[in-house]
């Protein structure tokens, strides 16, 4: 266990780039990566280490992101994709359930074939 103020959020802003990473003492353990393009921001990198999990830290990232986008001039937030670096389907289920708590709409995107 880490006490929740030991963790340290430190943030990048440029023109069309936010990165945000928690750091627990001096090591990355959560990191967020935001690309804006016009009015829509893309979520490309989501991730908190698994050992820091269910403390609040993607909340935290989450909701700092979105006011950081909301500065940058973005009106939506918007992720393409899967969360392929999901460890497994359980994970990447995971993901999704926990940013549908958070109000993000859902379209699943999936491939097919006809067999017969
Ligand atoms: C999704 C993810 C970012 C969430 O990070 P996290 O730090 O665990 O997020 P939080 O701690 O804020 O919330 C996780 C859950 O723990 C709960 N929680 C938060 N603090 C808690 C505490 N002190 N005690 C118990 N539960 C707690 C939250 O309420 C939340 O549950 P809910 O969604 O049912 O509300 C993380 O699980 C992750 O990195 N998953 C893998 C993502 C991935 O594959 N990314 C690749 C994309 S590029």
């Amino acid at each position: 266990m880490f006490e929740k103020d030991s963790i340290e959020y430190k943030r990048v802003v440029s023109p069309g780039h936010i990165r945000l990473s928690a750091e627990l003492h001096g090591k990355i353990v959560g990191s967020v990566i935001i690309f804006i393009l016009e009015k829509i921001a893309l979520l490309e990198k989501f991730h908190v280490d698994s050992e820091v999990r269910k403390n609040g830290v993607g909340t935290h990232m989450l909701e700092e992101v979105e006011a950081l986008c909301v500065e940058q001039g973005a009106f939506q937030l918007l992720r393409i994709g899967m969360f392929c670096d999901a460890d497994s389907i359980f994970e990447y289920i995971a993901i999704v359930q926990f940013l549908r708590k958070r109000k993000y709409k859902y379209r699943g995107i999936w491939l097919s074939k006809k067999l017969r």
